[in-house]
């Protein structure tokens, strides 16, 4: 996006022309429609600033609710922003850790920002990209938030004023998204010093387990059910070594290593009446065990991220099934058995077994009026599919 049509954008006729264009486009659809009537009263550019924001803010509510609606962004700042739910966590967390001031090392359009500032915390942003740094102060403006951002090379700021540094390294390359550290900007290296202090750095949610520096928290942080990021905590900041924090439709809940006697307390065990299914940040945080004692069970293969278990347990970090009956594994008896009961449509789950459910649900072609779940898995080695009820 262009800096100067962006800076137009935050004038008077800017926002007039701003909320003309939402308008229009709510009224009549057609943008190529709405961009031909708006160029007769507007220069070309500050036009296409307008559309591009206008179609950014109902792309970022998913993203950022409401708020949305007033902020702004540019394609890829928007595409690299945190989720606010996520953001606002973190933001408690340092809250909670009595911070009061913080540096953004990179603050993208402020995603990360807003919801600290928000907490009110005092904080700074820097960013090498000046759209960004413009669109962040914007957001800020926008919100009614303090905070000053500006252009600068996070590598350089001595961030020693500040309770607390965050970054959120760029974890694209010209060739897209990139999982290589060492791709990282600003770099792993850069990383690596700043956990040396009380810091939070927000990271790729595949970051290998021993990539964490000693004493470092690795939290991986779920939103209704998926996989977000993780964050690394150092200094005072860490409190555990590994979390899974689950922000979900009833709240956040949030399961450390202390709650985890470990793969040998916990076993592997004939399948129970009921079958769990952790939720990926537990699978990462490599707390599945911990899901298991709290359920009284055990996993049913010590490689496999299901827990079973005699009794029914209510939990954020689960998703729980009774288990009906075990029926065959091979595909034909299993097509027989399903058509026995009357099986029309089927949800598949699996872990641990070489299916691709679609292509096998439309193998099985099944027509009748039931709807059912099955979970194909090992159970000691060996291929089993179980016929379970979500609870
Ligand atoms: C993933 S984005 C941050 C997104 C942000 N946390 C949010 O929620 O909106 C990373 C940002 O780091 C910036 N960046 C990369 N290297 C930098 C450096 N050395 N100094 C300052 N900013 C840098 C990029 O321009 C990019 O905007």
């Amino acid at each position: 996006m262009d800096l100067d049509a962006f800076r137009w954008l935050l004038t008077d006729p800017g926002q007039d022309l701003l909320v003309r264009t939402a308008g229009a486009l709510a009224e009549q659809g057609d943008e190529l429609a709405v961009q031909t009537s708006l160029r007769r009263t507007a220069a070309a550019e500050h036009v296409a600033a307008a559309l591009t924001q206008v179609a950014l803010r109902a792309r970022a509510e998913v993203k950022l609710g409401p708020s949305a609606a007033k902020m702004y962004f540019t394609p890829d700042g928007l595409e690299q922003a945190t989720r606010l739910p996520v953001a606002r966590h973190r933001a408690a967390r340092l809250t909670a850790f009595e911070a009061t001031t913080h540096v953004d090392l990179g603050c993208g359009i402020g995603g990360d920002l807003v919801a600290v500032a928000e907490a009110g915390i005092t904080c700074v942003g820097v960013d090498l990209d000046p759209v960004r740094v413009a669109v962040a102060e914007a957001n800020l403006a926008a919100l009614g938030l303090p905070g000053a951002v500006s252009v600068a090379d996070a590598t350089r700021i001595d961030t020693s004023p500040f309770d607390v540094a965050y970054a959120d390294p760029a974890r694209r390359t010209g060739a897209g998204r990139t999982f290589r550290v060492e791709d990282w900007t600003p770099s792993w290296s850069f990383v690596e010093t700043l956990l040396r202090r009380d810091s939070c750095v927000k990271v790729a949610p595949g970051i290998p387990h021993a990539l964490v520096p000693a004493g470092v928290e690795a939290e991986w942080v779920s939103h209704h059910g998926e996989v977000k990021e993780a964050a690394l905590w150092s200094g005072r900041l860490a409190t555990t070594a590994r979390r899974a924090t689950v922000i979900g439709p009833g709240g956040l809940a949030t399961l450390t290593d202390d709650d985890d006697p470990g793969p040998a307390a916990v076993g592997v065990r004939a399948t129970g009446a009921y079958l769990y299914e952790p939720d990926g940040a537990v699978v990462r945080a490599g707390l599945v065990t911990a899901v298991a004692a709290a359920a009284g069970g055990g996993l049913v293969d010590e490689h496999i991220a299901y827990v079973t278990a005699d009794e029914e347990l209510s939990t954020p970090f689960a998703r729980g099934y009774r288990v009906l009956e075990e029926l065959p594994y091979r595909e034909k008896q299993l097509r027989a058995a399903l058509r026995e009961r009357g099986v029309g449509r089927l949800t598949i789950k699996k872990r641990g077994v070489d299916v691709v459910p679609e292509q096998l649900r439309k193998r099985l072609a099944l027509d009748g009026d039931t709807e059912a779940t099955i979970v194909l898995t090992r159970v000691a080695g060996q291929g089993t599919a179980l016929l379970v009820q979500p609870l």
